[in-house]
């Protein structure tokens, strides 16, 4: 009986996984394209390879598709380092326990009694995710708290939020070591302890800062930035059309900011690394296509190296 339930589990929760590759297939022409990338992808040491960024609301909407995408990598080799977020489940649980969600400066104003709140809520999801790549028979380490060390920036004013000041990397080592994609949660610390908020591109900034990572993948529900007449823009290259980009009126709110971020996260890369835009059910033929699916964004020309 328990040996059966084990086969179905096997049986069904391998399928996604199936399908990504499946769906990877169906998109090249021959595997000299996979093959390549698979190697460059392999040549950088591992926890250099990709720091991946997931959206609250994408694991709420995608997270079978997510895992697969996830547990697939690690069936290759391929050991991504990902850091999520919770804002609709921060905005739920907040709301639940009768605390206001206020912004400021695109930051979550976090008063004291949030905290608990909000490090129950991003542990959950952060096992929950952890629970889903396991399922997918991928190995995952949940890791909620304990890397980003932060500074608050301004406690009068917003509160328990901060800024990462020093990266530890400890448990990230050891969950590579073991073969585990380490799973990273926005929860940070000051150095003596006190546990506090970290916006999650915040956190995403100084992890890529500190790793230098070859990809840098943001997993998001549409997938792509999108030009003004919201058709997906496949590549972007900075260095010949950013000006043009941010001088233009169709490119604002949103679209603006992401921009912006992606510029300084690039400008603190190697020319090689570059930034994908893509979906969790196209992560693998972003990644292992030349024509990808998504955005990709580089500093400077394309650079073979
Ligand atoms: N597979 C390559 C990479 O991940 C190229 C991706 C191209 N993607 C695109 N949206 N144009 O770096």
């Amino acid at each position: 009986m328990a040996n059966d339930s084990t086969a179905n589990e096997r049986g069904r929760t391998g399928a996604p996984v199936r399908s990504a590759i499946v769906q990877l297939l169906s998109h090249m022409r021959d595997g000299k394209e996979i093959r390549e990338y698979l190697n460059r992808f392999s040549q950088v040491d591992q926890e250099r390879f990709a720091v991946v960024k997931v959206g609250g609301a994408v694991i709420e909407e995608q997270l079978e598709p997510l895992s697969a995408a996830l547990a697939f990598l690690q069936t290759v080799g391929l050991a991504p380092i990902v850091v999520h977020g919770g804002g609709p489940q921060l905005d739920a649980a907040l709301g639940e326990a009768g605390i206001e969600t206020v912004r400021k400066k695109g930051l979550r104003v976090t008063p004291p009694e949030a905290i608990p709140v909000i490090r129950e809520t991003l542990t959950d999801l952060n096992v929950r995710l952890v629970q889903a790549i396991r399922d997918q028979g991928g190995r995952a380490a949940s890791i909620p708290s304990g890397v980003f060390e932060a500074e608050l920036i301004d406690e009068a004013e917003l509160g328990r939020v901060g800024e990462p000041s020093r990266i530890r990397l400890d448990l990230v080592h050891a969950a590579a070591k073991a073969g585990q994609a380490p799973i990273l949660a926005c929860l940070g610390d000051t150095s003596d302890g006190t546990m506090v908020n970290i916006n999650a591109d915040a956190a995403v900034r100084a992890l890529v800062h500190e790793l230098q990572p070859y990809k840098v993948i943001f997993l998001t529900g549409t997938g792509a930035l999108l030009d003004e007449t919201g058709a997906p823009i496949s590549a972007i290259n900075l260095t010949t059309d950013y000006d043009a980009l941010m001088a233009s009126d169709w490119v604002s709110g949103g679209m603006r900011l992401k921009m912006e971020e992606i510029k300084r996260l690039l400008d603190d890369l190697p020319l090689s690394s570059s930034v994908s835009i893509t979906r969790p059910d196209a992560l693998t033929k972003e990644l292992f296509t030349h024509a990808g699916a998504g955005t990709l964004v580089r500093r400077g020309e394309n650079i073979l190296e």
